[in-house]
């Protein structure tokens, strides 16, 4: 057999070889993107998934590392929500800027990039290789888009074999990131609405609790003094009939009493007047009532309040007024509580002054999760609701202002 023909034999074969592993590594990689798709979308639990997206991508690009950053909208950086080998765990819930790094430069132009050698690359960031003794060498990172904008990144670093990432590599990625993004879009809707369900739960809880409190201070003590008044008028009409009138106007005052508190703790529940004839209307009887059982001063000027809004943002309204009411009446100390209403153009600026205490808002919101009250968060939630901006301002020693500014519209005749 002449040698050369056995050569290109050989040769050819080879190719063939070559060709082969080729389309079965395209093949498991298309697998594993498929496959991957399915466990993706049956993870709800976000940690879960985001662990899971990026071990599928690491495993699947045969690289050694990688990480996964979601943006943070409120700080506009870049979260490393997960961290696979590298960095490891130092490296987790590190922020950056959403335009620093290579990271930052995919989430803020949208586009993939392969990174041959990050030392040399004059975006990458060597103060988080530094800060972790760890080397990245090579790097190929997409952009997570969700219906086109951009919510993260995936990072997939150095290769096992010590090659170079290609075009394919980054391809591959682009998939992978499609999928992830939606899914992960997917994980926070709903875990958005389980935390909301459990923010009702609570707050429901919350509202039990203060209601079971009121009444137990209010109508219950008073119900049983009257037992006890009674118990005594029946001994009285006996033996000291001369009495018995002061008994019974004592008892009439605690039974007015009571029904007062009765008649309040309804209408705080549910203010009939706010469905029937309105803000201004539920307004004036709510001042009303508080003027017969507290000794704040409280002024009332609501002449501007001519509107109407749907019952849901009339509703929102009330409640935000009452919560920064009974703020006032509860943290303040006040002398004075100033309730307005005054028309700015389009808009109606809705008022709660006091002259009270005062607080620091900031550390009020910070130590929040730990202090277990809702009241300044519901009312953001129902300045929402109705549209309206909310503003809370107050200094130490220096009273609090709420601030409502709500459209006009929608408006109902
Ligand atoms: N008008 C106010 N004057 C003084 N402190 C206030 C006022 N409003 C709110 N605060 C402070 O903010 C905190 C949070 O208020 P809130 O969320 O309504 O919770 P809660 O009323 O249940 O304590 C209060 O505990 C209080 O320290
Ligand atoms: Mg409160």
């Amino acid at each position: 057999m002449p040698r050369t023909t056995s050569r290109s034999d050989i040769e050819a074969s080879t190719e063939l070889h070559k060709r082969i592993a080729h389309l079965e590594q395209r093949i498991a990689e298309l697998e594993a993107l498929q496959e991957v798709a399915l466990v993706f979308s049956s993870e709800l639990r976000l940690d879960r998934l985001l662990a899971l997206i990026l071990s599928s991508a690491v495993d699947v690009m045969k690289a050694n590392a990688g990480s996964l950053l979601l943006h943070d909208e409120a700080t506009n950086e870049l979260v490393f929500q997960v961290v696979q080998g590298g960095g490891g765990k130092a490296l987790r819930q590190k922020r950056i800027r959403s335009d620093e790094g290579i990271a930052g430069w995919v989430f803020s132009k949208r586009h993939p990039v392969i990174v041959h050698d990050t030392s040399a690359d004059p975006r990458h960031l060597t103060r988080i290789d530094e800060s972790l003794r760890f080397h990245t060498a090579a790097m190929v990172a997409a952009p997570l888009l969700y219906k086109n904008k951009p919510i993260g990144v995936i990072e997939v670093i150095n290769k096992k074999s010590g090659e170079q990432f290609t075009e394919r590599d980054q391809d591959l990625l682009m998939a992978f990131a499609a999928q992830a993004a939606v899914v992960i879009e997917n994980a926070r809707l709903y875990q958005q609405v389980v935390t909301e369900r459990d923010r009702l739960l609570i707050v429901e809880e919350q509202v039990r609790r203060e209601l079971a409190r009121e009444l137990h201070d209010g109508p219950a003590q008073l119900l049983s003094a009257m037992t006890m008044g009674l118990r005594f008028l029946r001994q009285v009409i006996t033996r000291q009939p001369d009495r018995i009138e002061t008994e019974i106007s004592e008892l009439e005052r605690l039974a007015t009493q009571a029904l007062r508190q009765v008649r309040n703790l309804l209408f705080d529940l549910r203010p009939v007047a706010l469905e029937t004839q309105g803000l201004r209307a539920a307004l004036e009887i709510y001042v009303e009532r508080l003027r017969e059982s507290d000794n704040v001063q409280l002024h009332l000027d609501v002449r501007d309040l001519k509107t109407r809004w749907t019952p849901k943002v009339e509703a929102a309204l009330f409640s935000i007024i009452q919560e920064a009411v009974g703020n006032a009446k509860k943290h303040a100390q006040p002398k004075n509580i100033w309730i307005t209403a005054q028309r700015q153009g389009e808009k109606m600026i809705l008022r709660v002054r006091d002259d009270g205490r005062g607080f620091d808002l900031a550390q009020v919101e910070n130590s929040y999760a730990q202090q277990g009250s809702l009241g300044l968060l519901n009312m953001k939630e129902r300045a929402e609701i109705a549209h309206a901006k909310l503003e809370i301002a107050s200094q130490p020693g220096k009273g609090t202002t709420v601030t409502l500014s709500v459209p006009m519209q929608p408006t109902r005749a």
